[in-house]
């Protein structure tokens, strides 16, 4: 069976079709940063107007890089939350008409199920039960991954997401939006021991993650060093950018490395634990790969990532989380509604599908 996957969540307008829970057929991601870039964040009311205008245009490139048509779509996967309300409105009113209007089933996604799951398009036997770490702009949570679609919460950020906590400062110094991947490319020509940043130790010691802390303690640092951000639209060239701030970036990176390898080994202790899965799109940068890859096989541990493209936000996480639900035949209401802060646990079990009727 053929699945649409929709992704309108936050700021990337995307679908993708997946055929038989596992082949690829094509994948669509516009991205809305060039719109966000000038504000160093997502703008939700701009984002909205941004995937009402690429919606349409985004499912039919869909369809036609696949060389698929609207006959052959057995089934609709759509983001329901967590999300802007706005953005994953759009998504979901598109998901149900087309559903509706051809007599196909859809299903409501968990965004971070979406994540989740995407490290399974690559590796399907990925070892279980683990220690599942979704790590992205509006998300830090960290599960324990008893079977595919059975997870515990162990704890999450208790303010900003890591992610966030690099584009904040990646925004403050000038360096543009989104911050991680131009950090991740700079930190290599500093020294990652020159600003020293503490873990937070949370007082419950609760497994919870902070990283508000850190950025206060980053801005102290260049005020008390009478460093300057740099000017907007300047080359950002390793060799172009100051020294102090390299060693800034390349320290900030390796102390929110340090915390999450921090969380991980810390709830690894005292459970039975087959592997370590990080998704997002923070799961992307160099140092988290290779620092995790080798902590974790020296105990023993193999460590899985999405593929570069589905660590950031895509359709393609979207279908495959939904694949198994559909597969048995299940399907959504039709008066499913967005849930901008759903919560992966407890999610509604899914109807079975019956053929729409009149509206009204
Ligand atoms: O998963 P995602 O597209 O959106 C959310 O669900 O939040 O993640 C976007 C986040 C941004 O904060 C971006 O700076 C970060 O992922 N990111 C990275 C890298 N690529 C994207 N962070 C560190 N290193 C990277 N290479
Ligand atoms: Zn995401």
């Amino acid at each position: 069976m053929i699945v649409l996957g929709i992704e309108t969540s936050c700021d990337e307008t995307a679908a993708a079709l997946l055929e038989d829970d596992k082949t690829v057929l094509s994948s669509v991601v516009a991205s809305q940063i060039p719109v966000h870039t000038d504000f160093g964040g997502v703008v939700p009311e701009l984002a909205s107007r941004e995937h009402v205008d690429n919606i349409c245009f985004v499912i039919e490139r869909c369809l036609k890089e696949a060389g698929v048509s609207w006959k052959e779509i057995g089934a609709i996967a759509v983001t329901r939350g967590p999300g802007l309300v706005g953005a994953l409105l759009v998504g979901m009113a598109y998901a149900k008409g087309l559903a509706y209007a051809l007599k196909i089933p859809f299903v409501g996604v968990n965004h971070l199920e979406g994540h989740i799951c995407s490290i399974f398009l690559d590796h399907p036997n990925a070892e279980l039960p683990a220690l599942s770490l979704v790590v992205s702009g509006g998300h830090t949570s960290l599960f324990y991954l008893k079977k595919v679609t059975e997870y515990e919460d162990i704890s999450k950020t208790r303010d900003d997401a890591a992610g966030e906590a690099l584009d904040k400062l990646a925004k403050h110094l000038g360096l543009g939006y989104p911050g991680g991947p131009v950090i991740d490319r700079l930190a290599p020509d500093g020294d990652p021991h020159s600003v020293p940043f503490a873990i937070p130790k949370i007082s419950d010691h609760s497994l919870d993650f902070s990283f508000s802390g850190i950025k206060t303690a980053a801005l102290r640092h260049l005020h008390e060093h009478h460093i300057s951000p740099l000017e907007p639209h300047t080359s950002k060239a390793p060799r172009e950018v100051p020294q102090p701030i390299l060693d800034l970036l390349a320290s900030y990176q390796s102390s929110i490395v340090d915390q999450l390898l921090n969380r991980l080994e810390r709830a690894r202790k005292g459970r039975e634990v087959g592997s370590i899965q990080i998704s997002g799109g923070v799961s992307c940068n160099s140092e988290l790969r290779r620092r995790s890859t080798d902590f974790f096989k020296e105990r023993g541990l193999p460590v899985y990532y999405p593929r570069p493209e589905l660590t950031t936000d895509n359709a393609t996480m979207i279908a495959a989380a939904a694949a198994a639900r559909i597969r048995s035949g299940a399907a959504d209401p039709w008066d499913l509604t967005a849930d901008p802060n759903l919560a992966l646990i407890g999610h509604p079990q899914p109807q079975e599908f019956t053929d729409p009727q009149p509206l009204g």
